[in-house]
Order: C-alpha cells, then sequence, then structure tokens
C-alpha cells in the first residue's frame, strides 16, 4: 500500500476537527445550556461521564464553582434549539428565551434538566483536569432518566454533529450475529 498517496497526513498543530460524526449533548451547569459534542462515559461502576469545556465559553467559569452538572440527550427535532444553544453564551442571552426548551431543577443537584431530552443524566462533580484551551469535567452520574416509550432503537433518532454547522442522524440501526 502506497500510504502517502492514500492518506493526506496533517502535523500535530494542524489540527482539524475531522468528519467523524459525534453525538450532541447539551450540558446544564447552574441554570446556564451549552452544547458539546466532546463528552464520553469513562467509568461502568460507578457510572462516570466526563465532558470537555473550552475555557472561552461563559460555562467554564460555571463548570469551576458548581459541584454538579446535568447532561442532556436531546433528539434530532431539536437541531435548531441545539445548535442556538451552542452558538450564543448566557452572559449575553438568555437561552431559554430563545429556545423554548423545557426545563427545570433536577432531582438530584440544582443544576437544570432539560425534560424535552430522550435521556438526562444529572451528574456529581468529582474533579476538572487542566489543559491549554479546554478542561476535562468529571462527573458522577447520581441519577439518570430514561423518557418512557421514546427510546426503541428502530424509532429513536439522536443528532450528530460532523463539525462546521453540518449535523444529520443515523439510519436504522443494524444488530450484528456473532
Ligand atoms: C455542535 C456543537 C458542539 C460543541 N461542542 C462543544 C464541546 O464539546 N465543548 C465545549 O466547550 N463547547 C462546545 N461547543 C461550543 C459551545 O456550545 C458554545 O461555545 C456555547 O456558545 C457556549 O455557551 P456559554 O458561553 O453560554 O457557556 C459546541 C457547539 C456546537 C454548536
Amino acid at each position: 500500500m502506497n500510504f502517502e498517496k492514500t492518506f493526506k497526513t496533517l502535523l500535530e498543530e494542524s489540527y482539524t476537527y475531522g468528519l467523524v460524526p459525534r453525538p450532541v449533548a447539551i450540558v446544564c451547569v447552574k441554570e446556564n445550556p451549552f452544547t458539546v459534542a466532546n463528552h464520553t462515559p469513562v467509568n461502568k461502576n460507578p457510572f462516570i461521564y466526563a465532558v470537555a469545556v473550552d475555557k472561552e465559553n461563559y460555562s467554564y467559569n460555571l463548570i469551576l464553582e458548581s459541584d454538579n452538572f446535568s447532561v442532556n440527550f436531546l433528539p434530532y427535532q431539536y437541531l435548531e434549539e441545539i445548535h442556538k444553544i451552542g452558538k450564543t453564551h448566557g452572559n449575553q442571552v438568555n437561552k431559554w428565551e430563545i429556545t423554548k426548551l423545557n426545563h427545570q431543577k433536577g432531582l438530584s443537584i440544582d443544576s437544570l434538566i432539560i425534560t424535552d431530552s430522550l435521556i438526562i443524566y444529572e451528574c456529581q462533580k468529582l474533579n476538572v483536569i487542566d489543559f491549554t484551551d479546554h478542561c476535562l469535567v468529571f462527573g458522577k452520574v447520581v441519577l439518570k432518566h430514561y423518557k418512557k416509550g421514546y427510546l426503541k432503537p428502530s424509532k429513536i433518532r439522536y443528532t450528530l454533529f460532523h463539525g462546521k454547522n453540518l449535523y444529520s442522524t443515523h439510519k436504522k440501526p443494524k444488530y450484528v450475529k456473532i
């Protein structure tokens, strides 16, 4: 295989987001929501979830101040709202007014949760790892909420982000028999 003909290889500093779609969530810290694509489960028991937070975001300081946050997974039908929340700053606009998403306080945390979500994680903040432009915040998932009757794999449509304002959703999932 001719590697150089097959791949375009970029140096470390020329990082681009690439085209690998990532599931999108909305994190709420205290009263403020912001959209994230860089998030992941990191431990099963206890269930620990991590989110990479840009230090330029208004939410960055809120994350440092707060001892909890929520992670909210909304279906593709809320794409416009998801995008608006990821393009506006909570110290400049009230994102609840511009999106009309339904929300309330968490059951076990004082950060808000979005009740239009399919899945909601209520997280107690564990620790924050600091990097140059982002930090990685870890939360122990103390409560999980699943919307009853909406999570059939064949029906559900999650929101996927490809970078540069491009989104999609997945097609019908397929089980693999081994
Ligand atoms: C699809 C999408 C994905 C994003 N992913 C992240 C992310 O993983 N981490 C992050 O800190 N910001 C991410 N952002 C940017 C923030 O959501 C955006 O800067 C937002 O305006 C921050 O709101 P705030 O200033 O009220 O905290 C993303 C934005 C969009 C639209």
